[in-house]
């Protein structure tokens, strides 16, 4: 399904809508009855590949929207990962909503340049004078080692512990760098770097993938992209 600016507008007004129910609330919805659909862990392209499940000490913690971009350097005519960056925002009360309410706003986010973007979380930020945002997440210098800082003083610094391709029919990115969507990861803490995080799914992306083939562009290309970061606490 192929979301528009205005698809994705009408949405916005819609969640406005809900969110202007009596007793709103904004942040910090309960995810208590949230959980992964069975069907997002599993390779598109081959059922017999998954990403593990969260364990079962393991408690739902955040879901947060990330965006920002993928960086990307060209190595002996290879496209290489070098970093990325995002903003992660606060997604419980759309999951509140509808887990389609918070995959709509995951696709629009990387469909809008970040000045729209950030006025549609602007948007609603004004309106309900509530914090949407919920942490940064960055790589350290080695570019292989993501963080995620969250605002409540949680941290992650973790590794890649499973990778599927993205979602069928997840948004390519925005133009002209809508090269397709990174792929679905599980992130693992690596050992005694102090993650107070157990594991951090991303799911639902959007754009962020290099431009396909030999590359030969000079310094840095930053690719915009948005995700789903599924964020669990082992009890
Ligand atoms: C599908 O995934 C399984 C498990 O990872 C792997 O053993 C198998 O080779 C894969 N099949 C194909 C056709 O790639
Ligand atoms: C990646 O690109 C962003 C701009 O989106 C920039 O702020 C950041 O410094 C870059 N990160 C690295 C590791 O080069």
């Amino acid at each position: 399904m192929r979301f528009t600016l205005a698809t994705v507008a009408t949405a916005l007004i819609g969640a406005v809508a809900v969110l202007a129910a009596p007793a709103p609330k904004y942040t910090g919805c309960s995810l208590s009855s949230i959980q992964i659909p069975k069907e997002v862990l599993v390779d598109p392209t081959n059922s017999s590949n998954i990403l593990a499940a969260p364990a079962a000490n393991e408690k739902l913690f955040k879901i947060v929207l990330g965006y920002g971009s993928q960086n990307y350097s060209c190595v002996n005519g290879v496209a290489t990962p070098n970093g990325a960056v995002a903003t992660l925002y606060d997604l419980s009360c759309a999951f509140a909503v509808s887990p389609e309410w918070a995959d709509v706003l995951t696709r629009g986010a990387v469909q809008m340049d970040p000045t729209a973007q950030l006025a549609g979380i602007q948007m609603l930020k004004n309106m309900f004078n509530a914090q949407f945002i919920a942490g940064v997440h960055y790589f350290k210098g080695d570019f292989a080692t993501p963080l995620f800082e969250f605002t409540d003083k949680a941290k992650f610094i973790g590794g890649v512990g499973g990778k599927i391709p993205a979602l069928l029919g997840s948004d390519t990115g925005k133009r002209p760098d809508n090269y397709g969507a990174v792929p679905s990861l599980k992130l693992v803490p690596k050992q005694g770097m102090g993650s107070t995080v157990s594991t951090i799914y991303r799911l639902h992306t959007a754009g962020g993938s290099p431009p396909p083939g030999t590359c030969n562009w000079q310094g840095q290309k930053q690719i915009p992209y948005a995700a789903q970061y599924w964020v669990y606490k082992s009890t």
